[in-house]
């Protein structure tokens, strides 16, 4: 029988600002999923990553499936309520929709799941990241799975070199799915420019060309574009199996060594760079900066062992300082060029009033007239 790994999150209320959920709303949350057991999932995790609540659920009912979804749901409900009730900040901010239909795709949480045949020892990695996008994984899944710097099992390890599908998705596009399939290493600049653009095309799934399996899920959704306006980083979730036929899970975790900026900090509207952080660590330094955390678990038969805290480990200690560094030389930039993130990305219409009303008052040196309205920004 397959088992299927889902990870559903939302942000649902937070303690002081956008940093992290109280324990009442976690406990609430927890009971919710609990409630349901061994009626819809086999096992669960449950976690938080700055303000953000993520249910991984394994169960038998494969993806997209509507009790566990609704579980998750629901879990999140009753958690909004708890934080109405505490007065948490942005309670049920990612809940958009009044009511549940189907799946939780596009109504506002976040979701990656995949349903795999277990291998007879199967090692999965559960990445959650806060204050950036789902555009945040496209350079470390590029460079684990494309690039021989990163990942050496890409020619020590003959299954590994028949490369990897991509599934990538134009998330820009709203009336539905828009997605493209390209394979590496054939395609690999193809690939990366597509990839260059985080807040356009994201990495959906990715496949082993040796197996046909499945080894890395991404939650691909935009709050903007479900809402039409902005309402909040994605704050994405993702899950990617390792080892055998896939990359190590050393491999997977490398690239987050960069601290790569990303959209995302300061009120969803600048670049900084991504954090590797503990599991439960909350958000900080100027709302930021962004954040991910990895779980990294053994499924088998659909028990999930403890998870292992990858980004505790003493190693990333120095990266912590690196990326805190690079934040810090990143904001005396303050509100000019590469430092916040370019217009159609803003969370606040602020400045396109401010260009509105300036365009009112340009004019072309040496001609009478005003330009016409509308000319600089539509
Ligand atoms: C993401 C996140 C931010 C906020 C944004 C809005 O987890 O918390 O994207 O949604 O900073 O902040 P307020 O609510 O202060 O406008
Ligand atoms: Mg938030
Ligand atoms: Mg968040």
């Amino acid at each position: 029988m397959k088992t299927t790994l889902t990870v559903i999150k939302a942000d649902v209320g937070s303690i002081g600002g956008h940093i992290m959920p109280s324990k009442r709303l976690l406990t609430r949350v927890t009971e919710v999923v609990d409630s349901a057991g061994k009626a819809v999932f086999q096992d669960r995790y449950i976690s938080f990553t700055g303000d953000d609540i993520a249910i991984l659920m394994t169960h038998t009912l494969g993806t997209g499936h509507e009790r566990v979804h609704k579980l998750a749901w629901d879990a999140f409900v009753a958690g909004t309520e708890v934080a109405k009730e505490e007065g948490l900040y942005g309670a049920g901010q990612d809940l958009l929709k009044d009511s549940f239909s189907g799946n939780v795709h596009g109504l506002g949480p976040a979701c990656a799941e995949m349903e795999i045949e277990e291998r007879p020892n199967e090692p999965f990695l559960f990445f959650a990241a806060d204050k950036t996008d789902p555009g945040a994984y496209n350079l470390p899944l590029f460079l684990t799975f494309a690039d021989i710097m990163t990942t050496p099992g890409l020619i020590l390890s003959p299954k590994l070199s028949q490369g990897f599908r991509w599934v990538v998705m134009d998330v820009n596009y709203t009336d539905g799915d828009r997605i493209i399939e390209l394979v590496t290493p054939e395609e690999i600049y193809d690939l990366a420019a597509l990839l260059r653009d985080n807040e356009r095309f994201v990495v959906e799934s990715i496949w082993s060309r040796s197996s046909g399996e499945q080894c890395a899920a991404v939650a691909t959704s935009r709050l903007h574009n479900i809402a039409g306006k902005y309402t909040g980083k994605d704050d994405p979730v993702a899950l990617v199996r390792t080892q055998m036929d896939f990359p190590a899970t050393g491999e997977v975790l490398a690239p987050y060594s960069i601290g790569h900026h990303v959209a995302g900090g300061m009120r969803g509207s600048h670049n900084m760079p991504l954090m590797p952080v503990a599991l439960n660590t909350s958000t900080s330094y100027f709302d930021g900066p962004p954040l991910v955390s990895c779980a990294a678990f053994c499924v088998h038969k659909g028990k999930l062992t403890e998870p292992v805290d990858t980004f505790a480990h003493p190693f990333w200690d120095e990266v912590r300082s690196q990326v805190s560094r690079k934040a810090i030389d990143m904001r005396r930039q303050g509100f000019n060029g590469a430092a916040m993130l370019p217009m159609g990305e803003l969370e606040y219409t602020g400045v396109m009033d401010k260009l509105r009303k300036l365009e009112a008052r340009f004019r072309l040196r040496g001609a009478e007239e005003l330009l016409p309205a509308g000319i600089l920004y539509e």
